[in-house]
């Protein structure tokens, strides 16, 4: 096996407080408060200068129009001194701005291991604020010499191991006892544990993460976590010990495709704890070889994909307390540092966030039960189970049954998904897994003693814990059912990366499962650290040359070479910038992007056309029932065509980036570049007799049409032939792959036919998302005909062809949407009344505060309540005949002060109005 020898580049630490996300309300007379003030901490591996932490608070008034003229900020160095109001680390002094989220900190240089406190006042337009109650944040090890502890493992398969085509590799646990003899302060732990791992200190389990730490690709960067284990601590002897799983590290599970797949080594760790003492005193405890070692504990095997083995006779009790016999453990290697630099962990934990009943147990011909969780879920399976020592229980997962009721498990590979638990004996016993989860939704419960009842069972919900933003309902149950399952499916695809799927041999990052989709997702999930996080491990996927991986971390070695996936890369950086206002991503990665599209441009720009494309329209609807991918070539779309839309689209992003990046002398590169290849796209697939675009498909058509390619002269004449196609050729269907669906929504409702938006998203007929939902899918499949396509390519868990379904849903059916660059500080809210839903009610708790968006339709009147954060501003369009029919709150708009018209336009009523709570009326 080889191991990476690069030293680290820089070690970096912060810990990002659990604290900061506390969200607290402390009003004054005006009614004017600060919520949720939180800290964000930006990590830059070039130098410590660059330690950037910026604070956001959210503002809440009962006053419309309320505007935030000044902000004090004071950051000292204990929650004492901020109760005198002295902020001797930073006092921002009053700064005349209206700005409150991303405020960048501009204090003394921060110090590795230390703790700051922080509050904020603010004053407004209609008064001021109290001071918000105080945050905090940590800082970790900041340099490499901060770091003494050593990279500690076992660089060998136990005598009871297999490392084989499906390797088994056991857990291996570490412990070490050792004495403080005076009362203690404070301690903190900084521990990385690779693939994953769990730590404990006097028996107790510390933290309530799971599957830690973030996964990356650990040659480039390791993730590490901090925890304040001071409660955990004793004056006196002290045992501290780890569980090591195998993860994404020890990926010889699938070293019979060794082209395919990166292997890291063997498992291995690396703690620090810096204890400091009442006296002012400190001390180290460090991994190294004074440690103890041992992989015969209970947890025989451990794999993502195949499950996990745990006999509980083997369970070393009391291993994690003071006093514990550990004369036949090991001691452990001093190994190989993994490579790359360290930082802190800075996006959410994977937490068992949800925990659900089965639906229903039943008993299946082979004498088997099989559990319904009534939801297809990632995560694991709780279970309680009384039986005799050495009795086995083996739980088989699977997204589907058979028409006998058995499990349908060929859609999963080889992946054999199965959790085996064996027996102590006695009394009640308790187990769910530490280092595998399950894409599921059935479970066959094999050798149970007795018989197993619905309660013996809890589903386990896993993954990224990322706060949920958006709630959304309709009076179409069927949208509401494609809603939920969305909800399903994102979260199923978080594990520390966005992953194609969670069930089968592969959950791989692939790239363009979530591209548009991250902005969809945005809606729902809170997810600007988890994306930035990731656009970090897809610049580590870049070759010195400049190409991108596939997949990200690169785990599988896929540099295709296709232009159209690792476009995501720019795609994610801008949706961050659209829907949180943060360019910093953008700024961090501006320099890869451009290399990655000289690249591109360097070896496949033929004549400013793109040649290389590999995945086209990627699993558009086929035409029989089997297929998996469509044999028709009027439903594919043209590779080269694809290419060079998305390169023309990808220009006028780096466009757009390089202004914000401060790198303005390349706009007027990108923009010749751009005219040059709209000119040849035009000449070589648009056909001005017919106006239709190469082979006409849908995607043919939109992506020139959505990207602003189109001649302003034909642009209503190529939408007719979408509308022709979708209308009459299709029958009201959608006919796109992974890439048109990205846009199909918006592109149909801003060229004025949302209606046939909706006829889509409403459909219950192959093929449409209604389609699975009426087939019993309670998440999104991988393909529109995931009910009876062949089983290689068939899982029941992608969420890549949501595409812009959530975005259509939240700002085009709700009308809740930021204005371009703002990060919600001015909305543009324009709900779209479709025929066939009668209300809306939509929220979304945005960065800047709580939007609401409510519509309700009673024959022709319209009342429509919204709610405009404070701070903010929205450009409204209330559907309307006339704007002398719109009241607000029962009266009249003349005179209103906070509702100002601007004009009428297309049946809607504008006007701009200022923060506040609204209820409007109008006839339509
Ligand atoms: C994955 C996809 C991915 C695709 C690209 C599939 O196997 O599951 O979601 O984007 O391959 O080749």
């Amino acid at each position: 096996m080889k191991l990476n020898k690069t030293p680290y580049k820089l070690l970096f630490a912060l810990l990002l407080s659990g604290a900061c996300l506390f969200s607290f309300r402390a009003q004054d007379a005006t009614g004017i408060a600060i919520q949720n003030p939180r800290c964000e901490l930006l990590v830059n591996p070039e130098g410590i200068d660059a330690l950037q932490p910026r604070l956001s608070w959210e503002i809440t008034s009962n006053v419309r129009g309320t505007d935030q003229i000044a902000y004090q900020v004071l950051v000292s160095s204990s929650a004492e001194k901020l109760s005198d109001n002295t902020g001797n680390v930073w006092d921002s002094g009053v700064v005349k701005s209206d700005q409150s989220i991303q405020v960048s900190y501009k204090g003394k240089p921060l110090q590795s291991g230390t703790e700051y406190f922080w509050k904020v006042r603010i004053w407004t337009n209609k008064g001021e604020s109290a001071w918000s109650e105080v945050q905090h944040w940590s800082v970790g090890l900041l340099k490499p010499a901060d770091w003494q502890a050593k990279w500690i493992g076992y660089d060998h398969a136990f005598a009871w191991d297999s490392v084989s085509k499906f390797s088994r590799l056991s857990a291996r646990y570490f412990r070490k006892e050792f004495s403080s003899a005076k009362a203690i302060k404070k301690a903190m732990v900084y521990v990385s544990g690779l693939g994953y791992y769990e730590l404990y200190i006097n028996g107790s389990r510390i933290g309530d993460q799971v599957l830690a730490p973030a996964p990356t690709d650990y040659t480039q960067s390791v993730k590490y976590n901090t925890y304040d284990v001071t409660a955990q601590l004793k004056q006196g002897s002290n045992a501290i010990g780890t569980i090591l799983g195998n993860g994404r590290f020890f990926t010889m599970r699938q070293n019979y495709k060794p082209a395919k797949i990166k292997t890291f080594g063997y498992p291995k760790m690396l703690l620090q704890m810096d204890i400091e003492y009442a006296d002012g005193s400190h001390s180290i405890v460090a991994s190294d070889d004074s440690w103890k070692l041992t992989g015969d504990g209970p947890i025989r095997s451990n794999n993502e994909y195949d499950g996990e083995e745990y006999d509980a006779n083997k369970e070393l009790t009391g291993w994690t307390n003071t006093g514990y016999n550990a004369s036949a453990w090991i001691k452990p290697e001093v190994v190989d540092v993994p490579g790359g630099y360290m930082s802190a962990q800075m996006n959410e934990p994977v937490r068992v966030v949800e925990t659900i009943k089965p639906k229903a147990i039943t008993k299946i011909a082979n004498g088997n039960y099989v559990i319904d969780m009534g939801q297809n879920m990632a995560g694991w399976i709780n279970m309680h189970v009384k039986g005799d020592k050495a009795q086995r229980v083996e739980l088989r997962f699977a997204e589907t049954t058979k028409s006998d009721g058995d499990l349908y498990v060929a859609n999963l590979r080889d992946a054999r998904s199965t959790d085996v638990y064996t027996l102590k004996g006695g009394s009640e016993e308790q187990w769910h897994p530490r280092f595998a989860y399950h894409g599921f939704r059935y479970v066959e419960i094999v050798g149970y003693p007795g018989v197993p009842k619905i309660e013996d069972f809890e589903g386990q919900v896993v993954n990224d814990d990322l706060q949920n933003v958006g709630s959304f309902e309709t009076s179409n149950p069927l949208i509401n059912q494609i809603y939920k399952n969305a909800y399903w499916g994102i979260r199923a695809n978080y594990k520390g990366m966005p992953l194609d799927c969670p069930q089968r041999n592969e959950r791989m990052p692939w790239l363009a499962d979530h591209a548009t989709g991250s902005y969809s997702e945005s809606f729902v999930y809170g997810n600007d650290s988890f994306y930035a996080k990731w656009l970090d491990d897809i610049e580590q996927s870049q070759k010195p040359e400049g190409q991108l991986c596939d997949v990200a971390p690169a785990y599988w070695n896929y540099y295709s070479e296709d232009f159209t996936w690792p476009a995501t890369y720019l795609v994610v950086a801008d949706m961050l910038y659209d829907q949180y206002g943060d360019k910093e991503p953008i700024v961090k990665h501006y320099a890869s992007m451009k290399k990655w599209m000289n690249y591109m441009r360097d070896k496949y720009l033929k004549d400013n056309i793109l040649t290389k494309d590999k995945y086209g329209d990627w699993c558009v609807p086929p035409e029989s029932p089997e297929l998996i991918h469509s044999k028709d070539t009027l439903r594919g779309t043209d590779g080269h065509l694809i290419a060079t839309a998305y390169y023309y689209r990808m220009l006028t992003l780096m466009k757009r980036f390089a202004g914000l990046a401060g790198k303005s002398r390349d706009i007027a590169e990108y923009d010749a570049m751009a005219s040059k290849i709209k000119a040849t796209f035009n000449q070589t697939f648009f056909n001005a007799k017919t106006k239709r675009y190469s082979n006409n498909s849908v995607t043919s058509n939109l992506l020139p049409l959505y990207f602003g390619m189109v001649p302003v002269e034909d642009r209503k004449a190529v939408f007719k032939n979408i509308t022709d196609k979708i209308l009459i050729e299709n029958k009201g269907h959608i006919s796109t792959g992974v890439i048109g669906t990205q846009f199909l929504m918006r592109m149909l409702t801003d060229n004025g036919r949302a209606d046939i938006a909706y006829r889509i998203a409403s459909n219950t007929d192959y093929p449409s998302w209604g389609y699975m939902v009426k087939n019993g899918a309670t998440t999104f499949w991988e393909l529109w005909n995931g009910n009876t396509a062949a089983p290689q390519m068939n899982s029941q868990n992608h969420v890549m062809l949501l595409g812009d379904l959530l975005v259509w849903f939240y700002e085009n059916l709700a009308g809740i949407k930021t204005e371009s660059a703002q990060g919600f500080h001015k909305l543009v809210m324009k709900p779209e009344p479709v025929a066939g839903l009668t209300f809306v009610n939509a929220s979304y708790k945005s960065v800047s505060g709580m939007v609401k968006s409510n519509w309700k339709k009673e024959g022709s009147s319209f009342s429509w309540e919204i709610s405009v954060p404070a701070n903010t501003k929205a450009l409204i369009y209330v559907p309307a005949t006339s704007a002398a029919g719109v009241s607000e709150s029962g009266k009249s708009l003349t005179g209103n002060p906070d509702v100002h018209f601007v004009k009428m336009e297309a049946g809607r009523a504008v006007y701009r109005v200022n923060s506040g709570d609204y209820s409007f009326k109008s006839h339509i």
